[in-house]
């Protein structure tokens, strides 16, 4: 199992009802190639978390490098792993933009990290401990 995490800039042009239709292809592929991970959006900075066998993911994050709706693409996480996080998903999504107050205390240290963190500034072990906290405070169910 290998694990990649990747933090990049959404290109302006890149509106929310396009990164949806991009997502329904996008899990259409990661099904049947094995992959399912995380990808998280806020204020036009993804973060996404791929997990698979490592050929198939170094093939899709080639494509990803090379796609013009986002830039400064920055690999935060690339390693063999022992665990598959996100077991249910072939992409869980979460855009903090669209969610009200309620949500609001739970994202707060998730923001936090997002934001101020140098965690996600150079190369880090922490980010699948940071994926793994993710999943059970917004995909729980
Ligand atoms: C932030 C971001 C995340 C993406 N995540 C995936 C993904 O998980 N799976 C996927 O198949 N495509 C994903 N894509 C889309 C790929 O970059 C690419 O458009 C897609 O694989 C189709 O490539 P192709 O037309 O060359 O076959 C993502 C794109 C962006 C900008």
């Amino acid at each position: 199992m290998h694990s990649l995490v990747y933090r990049s800039v959404a290109n302006e042009s890149f509106e929310l009802s396009e990164i949806y239709s991009m997502l329904s292809r996008a899990k259409d592929y990661n099904a049947k190639h094995g992959i399912t991970g995380c990808l998280l959006y806020h204020n036009s900075q993804f973060l996404q978390l791929l997990e698979g066998e490592k050929e198939e993911i170094e093939r899709l994050f080639q494509k990803i490098l090379q796609d013009p709706r986002h830039h400064s693409i920055v690999v935060i996480e690339n390693d063999e792993s022992d665990v598959r996080l996100f077991t249910a998903w072939s992409m869980a999504f979460y855009d903090y933009g669209q969610n009200g107050l309620s949500a609001h205390f739970k994202l707060r240290q998730i923001d936090t990290f997002l934001s101020e963190s140098s965690i996600f500034s150079k190369k880090s072990t922490l980010a699948l401990q940071f994926f793994s906290n993710v999943k059970d405070i917004l995909f729980a169910v």
